[in-house]
């Protein structure tokens, strides 16, 4: 990837520039808890979103996307906001830096990626953390702090592409640690690294495919359905709830509302207990849990697909130890913990019979535990 970039920009702004990565994320257990002030478990994964750039003395950025062959020129103010998506991420991070009186001018930039587009790992996430880790680098002597750096991308992700999202993946991405998990107080941000290695169990993701878009998908739904519950309870998020609470206001809230909130109560119960168990080696425990939050995120939240579900009734059915969909939902891919001597099996089976049902297969993706935001040597 970095011969690619390195000659693309060579070819286009005829010198070089510095390179800098950032990475996508995977997410153990806590879903959609953290914009109610809950608990997350991801790391970054060895994925990246990895980009040349250089100032070129002008107050314009010019910038090329290799993965899709696309060029794109804006200005840094408001106004000059481009109409590519992808490079809306750029321009919202160079945006965020700016509005919070840091600098930004004109730079050259090019970039590419592998991590799997729509598949729930993050992409926007590196690529928004990528391009802040670069400029605070670049322009702000890293003045700008690393829990800064995340709601830059976070606030790029409200301000500028339209998806209300929490804090989890900008924080994964800038924060990541090489064989590490963290788990993250998404109302505190205090973070806590664990050690992830666990013996005798692979991770293995297996994406279906069925494009994820987060953006006018009913993620932003989900989120005023937990705020409304909150605010009927006089919270300020869900974090502070419990079952008894919930079930004190069940007549004045909409069932779906009601089912929302149950889910979220439960998963930030999860998340803990997962915690607990990882220290204690218990991986019977996390798989379990693992299979729960899938259950919440299908009925109770119904953020899941038919596609999704059949991924994880194959999990099952195989006698995998945790299956869950991953990320935001409705669709990307499911997340397995499958000991060692079942991972063939269940890899072939999944691909067998996900074929018959729906003509291809589920891609089979491995992740290895790695660090964030970075430059590159
Ligand atoms: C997306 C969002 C995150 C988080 C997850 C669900 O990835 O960007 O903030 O809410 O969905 O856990």
């Amino acid at each position: 990837m970095k011969t690619k970039i390195n000659q693309e920009f060579k070819t286009r702004f005829g010198s070089e520039g510095t390179l800098y990565a950032s990475a996508g994320r995977i997410n153990l257990i806590g879903e959609h808890t953290d914009y109610n002030g809950g608990f997350v478990f991801p790391g970054a994964i060895d994925k990246v979103i990895m980009a040349e750039l250089k100032p070129n003395g002008t107050d314009k950025v010019r910038v090329f996307s290799i993965d899709i062959s696309e060029y794109a020129e804006f200005g840094l103010n408001e106004a000059d906001a481009p109409s590519q998506s992808w490079a809306r991420y750029i321009f919202g991070v160079c945006r965020e830096i700016i509005k919070r009186g840091g600098k930004v001018h004109g730079f050259d930039a090019v970039f590419a990626g592998n991590v799997p587009l729509g598949a729930g790992l993050s992409s926007s996430a590196a690529l928004e953390s990528c391009f802040a880790f670069a400029l605070n680098d670049m322009f702000n002597d890293n003045s700008i702090d690393k829990f800064e750096l995340a709601k830059i991308g976070q606030s790029t992700e409200h301000n500028y592409c339209g998806v209300n999202c929490g804090i989890m993946d900008q924080f994964a991405s800038v924060f990541g640690k090489a064989g590490h998990l963290m788990r993250l107080d998404c109302r505190s941000l205090e973070h806590e690294y664990y050690p992830f290695n666990p013996e005798g169990y692979k991770l293995v993701l297996l994406d279906s495919k069925v494009k994820h878009e987060l953006k006018d998908s009913p993620y932003n739904k989900r989120r005023q359905s937990c705020e409304r519950v909150a605010a009927r309870l006089g919270i300020e998020t869900l974090r502070d709830a419990t079952m008894e609470d919930l079930d004190k206001i069940k007549s004045d809230i909409t069932a779906e509302d009601y089912m929302r909130a149950r889910y979220v109560i439960g998963e930030k119960d999860r998340v803990l207990a997962v915690c607990d168990a990882l220290v204690k080696g218990d991986y019977e425990t996390v798989g379990k849990k693992m299979y729960e939050t899938h259950e919440g995120l299908s009925k109770d939240y119904e953020v899941s697909c038919e596609e999704l579900d059949y991924l994880n009734d194959i999990a099952k059915e195989c006698g995998v130890t945790g299956s869950r969909i991953m990320g935001g939902g409705f669709g990307g891919c499911t997340i397995n913990l499958v000991k060692d001597d079942l991972y063939d099996n269940f890899v072939a089976t999944a691909k067998k019979k996900f074929n018959e049902k729906y003509g291809h297969e589920p891609v089979v993706i491995d992740v290895v535990i790695s660090d964030g935001a970075h430059k590159c040597e």
